[in-house]
């Protein structure tokens, strides 16, 4: 129990779980496959693992230190350590309104995976033509009331576990659920992998391609390194905050960051083969998995079936956990010395939903789709803020502060637990990550990634 509301992780491994929960996500099963298929496979692998340790997890460790050695929220958690200059709050409050935006259009997403784990088990999918999948999903995605409906649903559960606390809701959802996903993507790959032709979707996704990594595939690259880990928009301090005091900081990040990534992996071999195997589109972008994997289990025939329940199901819980830290991240912030943990999560969920209902109409053919901001529909709007620009904004922003800005004996007393663990070279290397190597390499890519568009 670490922080000042008493709440806090019962043990190490609830909280490696509860905090995999919050990586592991839309953005490992939905997004990296198909972005490491179009930008060289094995050769966005390898930038994308640089990042992934050498500036995503760095944060990892840095919000996890900012949120345990003041066992705040975020925005408090500036003012704890540095009193005198009120101005870093903002960096927590703009964390925590990046985190607003991701949940919104979340929710979203995770509606209509829900609606396609019910299409799955009602039998609904199974009756559509090979070529309808697209008029299908448009037609959905566009209307105006069952969106709505999903994603109710699925923010009712979210609010549910946050509501439940933090050891038994959170941390107890989380190890039950993870290892579920766990089991159920290992079945999906076993079944992908042993599909005559699978192995040309396995080259498609491991094979480095150098010609197709431009310089748009490796800000693609930082951007999903950071987005899949859930760092920079502060929920990671917010997690740190229910720390045990004797975890060790470091080993706790590596394994959620191998969590993270081992989970993309497999769910890039989960998908591609199979999707070679029925001679598919690979490259069928974010329509992926609502498109052109339908195509894929109906070509399985009956079993074809439960692994389409299978792999909505694991989709939609994965979207869960991670939902449930962003749900999270906002009620702390509100429940303060303010309201209690209920109405928080309540509050802050009625207000939610109305942006993400809004989301929801913009989408495609929409009621909203006619309304533009900055000649953009809504949901493409929030797609870019959250998917490029805010995340990386709130990312530079958390790592200056850690690295220029805050006591330096209390980084290395958080990290070492008071002396207790070593931490030895690391320190030097810590430091120079931290200090120049991540700010430098967040600048490049926001500046190409301004100037790019
Ligand atoms: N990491 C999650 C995913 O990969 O789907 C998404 C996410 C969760 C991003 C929480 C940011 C966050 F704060």
């Amino acid at each position: 129990m670490s922080t000042k509301t008493g709440e806090g992780f019962s043990s190490s491994f609830g909280a490696i779980m509860a905090a995999a929960g919050s990586a592991v996500g839309l953005g490992n099963v939905w997004r990296f496959p198909y972005i490491c298929g179009k930008y060289g496979g094995g050769a966005f692998l390898l930038v994308y693992v640089i990042f992934v340790l050498f500036i995503g997890m760095v944060l990892m460790m840095s919000e996890f230190v900012i949120g345990r050695r003041t066992g705040e929220d975020p925005m408090k958690a500036y003012t704890a350590l540095k009193p005198h200059h009120p101005g870093w709050k903002y960096v927590g409050l703009a964390g925590l309104l990046t985190c607003f935006l991701i949940l919104a259009i979340y929710l979203v997403i995770s509606g209509w995976t829900l609606n396609y784990f019910w299409e799955s088990l009602s039998g609904t999918l199974a009756g559509i033509a090979d070529t309808g999948f697209e008029a299908h999903f448009n037609q959905f995605a566009s209307s105006a009331g069952r969106p709505v409906l999903f994603i109710a649903i699925f923010l009712f559960l979210t609010a549910l576990v946050i509501v439940g606390g933090v050891d038994k809701g959170i941390e107890r959802v989380s190890k039950l659920l993870m290892p579920i996903l766990v089991v159920l993507l290992m079945a999906l790959c076993v079944r992908s992998m042993t599909l005559e032709g699978a192995s040309a979707g396995l080259s498609y996704l491991f094979k480095p391609d150098f010609s197709k990594l431009t310089g748009e595939g490796v800000l693609a690259a930082l951007g999903q390194a950071l987005f899949s880990l859930s760092v920079g928009m502060g929920v990671m301090i917010v997690y740190g905050s229910y720390l045990p005091k004797d975890d060790n900081l470091l080993k706790t990040s590596l394994w959620i960051t191998l969590c993270d990534f081992a989970i993309a992996i497999f769910a890039g071999i989960a998908i591609f083969p199979a999707v070679f195997a029925c001679g598919q589109d690979p490259t069928g972008g974010p329509g992926l998995v609502y498109q052109v994997l339908p195509v894929v289990f109906n070509s399985m025939g009956t079993v074809g079936r439960l692994f389409s329940i299978i792999f909505f199901l694991l989709l939609s819980l994965a979207a869960l956990t991670s939902a449930i830290s962003l749900l999270e991240a906002l009620t702390q912030w509100l429940s303060g010395d303010r309201i209690g943990r209920t109405a928080s999560a309540i509050v802050m969920s009625l207000i939610v939903i109305i942006l993400a209902a809004a989301a929801s109409f913009s989408f495609g053919d929409g009621i909203l789709s006619g309304v533009k901001i900055g000649g953009m529909q809504l949901f493409d709007l929030l797609d870019k803020l959250t998917g490029t620009i805010l995340p990386p904004v709130c990312a530079l922003l958390t790592i200056v502060f850690f690295g220029w800005f805050m006591n330096k004996e209390d980084i290395i007393d958080e990290l070492s637990n008071h002396g207790t663990v070593k931490i030895g070279y690391f320190k030097v290397f810590y430091h120079f990550l931290v200090r120049i190597v991540a700010p430098l390499a967040l600048i490049v890519v926001l500046v190409t990634g301004i100037i790019g568009n």
